[in-house]
């Protein structure tokens, strides 16, 4: 299945979105210097989805060559438009990140996000490191969920709204499990390992914490508060989505449209709060865990 990460998984729209809020201007400096991108670096991202990271990376240093890297058709031709959209030059091209399509000796950096979970360690980490040139360097960036600060103040799902949720993912939710996403997770300090086994030196960790939601603080801008509630909706209203994919009859035609009208209503008045300065401080964060090692 060609898209099957952008329809059964994660949108592109999802996924872009809420990159963009993790790693912004002002936290550019923590992620920039996890990655080790290089000025003048031939770089590949893999498993780069709709292109968020590579469209940054490339703002922010613009004389590397970039290329990302992912099995999802749908992510791939959306990064595509998105980069005459932005007028930023990456390369992308659909592929696999056990087989990539590239000479050995061909990059000075290769990374993921977000990807390392999804795929067997030793084969993911001994393909980047044949495209490494030598003294390349591999970064390999987890999120750490249980890490993380939740939202606790954010408005819940509950009632109708939450039966008919759990309705619409009743045959669904064992679907992820089935498909083996999340089933290379290891412990944090598994990482460094890994990359010990592949053969890499210099091995490095770094951590970083981000502030992905919190529009109630006051250097959040009015733009960047309304995006980060709505990533959360994008994010609830694409799982719904996901679900009636799996199992279309999950829920009638009414009962579908009356979910939609609950999920948009508690974000609409979620935003009425805002607008109205009505403060809820339901900040969440993202913390990254950043594993690098050097090809001998
Ligand atoms: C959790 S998403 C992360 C996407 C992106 N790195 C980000 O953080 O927005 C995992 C990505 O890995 C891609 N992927 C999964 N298996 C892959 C493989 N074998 N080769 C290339 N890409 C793969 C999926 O299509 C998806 O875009």
């Amino acid at each position: 299945m060609e898209n099957f990460w952008s329809d059964y998984i994660q949108t592109t729209e999802e996924l872009y979105l809420s990159r963009d809020l993790r790693f912004t201007d002002a936290n550019k400096d923590l992620w920039l210097s996890a990655i080790g991108a290089k000025s003048g670096g031939k770089i590949l991202e893999i498993g780069c989805a709709g292109g968020a990271f590579c469209h940054k990376i490339k703002k922010y240093i613009p004389d590397t060559d970039i290329t990302g890297i992912d099995l999802d058709t749908a992510h791939i031709e959306f990064a595509k438009k998105k980069s005459i959209e932005l007028g930023i030059n990456c390369n992308f091209t659909r592929g696999d990140a056990l087989d990539l399509p590239f000479e050995n000796e061909t990059f000075d950096l290769c990374y993921s996000h977000t990807v390392a979970e999804h795929i067997p360690h030793k084969p993911f980490y001994k393909e980047q490191k044949r495209v490494l040139k030598k003294g390349g360097r591999i970064t390999v960036l987890s999120v750490r969920t249980r890490l993380g600060l939740k939202d606790g103040n954010f408005p819940q799902m509950c009632g109708e709204e939450l039966s008919l949720f759990e309705k619409a993912w009743g045959r669904a939710k064992n679907f992820d499990a089935e498909h083996d996403i999340g089933k290379y997770e290891i412990d944090e300090h598994e990482y460094p390992k890994e990359l010990e086994k592949a053969g890499f030196g210099n091995i490095s960790v770094k951590m970083f914490t981000v502030m992905d939601y919190a529009p109630d603080s006051a250097d959040v801008s009015d733009e960047t508060a309304m995006k980060q509630i709505n990533s959360r909706r994008i994010g609830v209203l694409s799982s719904v989505q996901k679900a009636l994919k799996i199992a279309p009859d999950a829920l009638s035609d009414a009962e579908k449209g009356r979910l939609l009208k609950l999920i948009n209503n508690r974000f609409d008045e979620r935003i009425e709060k805002y607008k109205n300065g009505q403060k809820l401080w339901d900040f969440s964060s993202s913390t990254v865990l950043a594993v690098s090692g050097i090809k001998p």
